[in-house]
């Protein structure tokens, strides 16, 4: 956020502009204008998308590319911020093992958070950057954004599955890092409702991915960063990570009412 305190959102022009940006936006590269509707109706200021470090309203002097899908969807500065204090603070009392950590963005969509985690851990952690999207023209457009921004992210287009493939564990004790970090937002789709979100409802749904990532580790430890909204349907949270432990729950300043708002859960798995 900058220093510009966001006006409060209309959920109604919210939920419009939602419908535009995953309706006839949705595979769009949105204009200057669009960029800064989106950060004014979504986040409260035309400053508050920003990406990359780069606010709406100078996204196009940079050459950013966004596609209306992706301006909804991505994890918006300073958010990732956020997630790195809380990392640090974690993976600081993790042991250290022979084996180089990873932050696997498996959903990366922008990009934007395992690029500014890749920035704020790697220096002192090492990790190195993996991410898969699958949607041909997302992938695309942020090959085009992670470049410009000459960003750490090694981008694949690729389905999760296939690297948590790349990632399986060797079978040598210690072939795969306890400071490994998993993000994980699959597509909320029919799992976001006036109830909150659903986790057994996204695309994939987010059991399933858990049950991927632990098989592809062979029971060595993991951390696992999942964005969710503000209003968790059905318990669907604890039930989800009911064998994990959760070690973090980042609940950024809301700028909308309750259940239109991001949160970030930090566990061990
Ligand atoms: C909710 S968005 C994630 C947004 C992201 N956190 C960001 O900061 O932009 C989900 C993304 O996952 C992609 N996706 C959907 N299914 C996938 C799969 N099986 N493997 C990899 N990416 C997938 C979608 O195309 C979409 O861009």
């Amino acid at each position: 956020m900058t220093g510009a305190s966001p006006e409060p959102v209309d959920s109604a022009a919210y939920f419009d502009l939602r419908a535009r940006l995953l309706g006839p936006l949705r595979n769009r590269p949105l204009t200057s204008g669009q960029l800064c509707e989106v950060g004014r109706i979504v986040c409260g200021h035309p400053d508050g998308l920003s990406l990359y470090g780069i606010p709406a309203p100078r996204m196009a002097a940079h050459g950013i590319r966004l596609l209306g899908r992706t301006a909804l969807e991505c994890v918006k500065d300073p958010h990732p911020a956020l997630v790195a204090a809380a990392l640090t603070d974690v993976l600081a009392g993790l042991p250290v093992s022979g084996a180089r950590p990873v932050i696997a963005d498996l959903f990366c969509g922008s990009g934007n958070l395992g690029h500014q985690l890749g920035r704020l851990l790697g220096p002192r952690f090492g990790h190195r950057v993996l991410a898969t999207e699958l949607d041909p023209l997302v992938h695309a457009a942020t090959r085009h954004n992670l470049t410009l921004v000459d960003s750490p992210v090694r981008l694949h287009h690729a389905d999760y599955r296939d690297l948590l493939h790349t990632l399986a564990a060797p079978a040598v004790p210690d072939g795969r890092s306890e400071q490994d970090v998993y993000l994980v937002e699959p597509p909320w789709d029919a799992g976001y409702t006036p109830a909150g979100l659903d986790l057994t409802r996204t695309t994939p749904p987010v059991p399933r991915i858990l049950d991927d990532v632990r098989r592809s580790r062979g029971g060595r430890p993991c951390l696992v960063v999942l964005k969710t909204s503000d209003l968790i349907a059905r318990d669907t949270l604890a039930a989800t990570f009911r064998d994990a432990t959760a070690l973090r729950t980042l609940l950024p300043r809301p700028v909308r009412r309750h259940g239109m708002n991001a949160a970030f859960h930090l566990y061990r798995v």
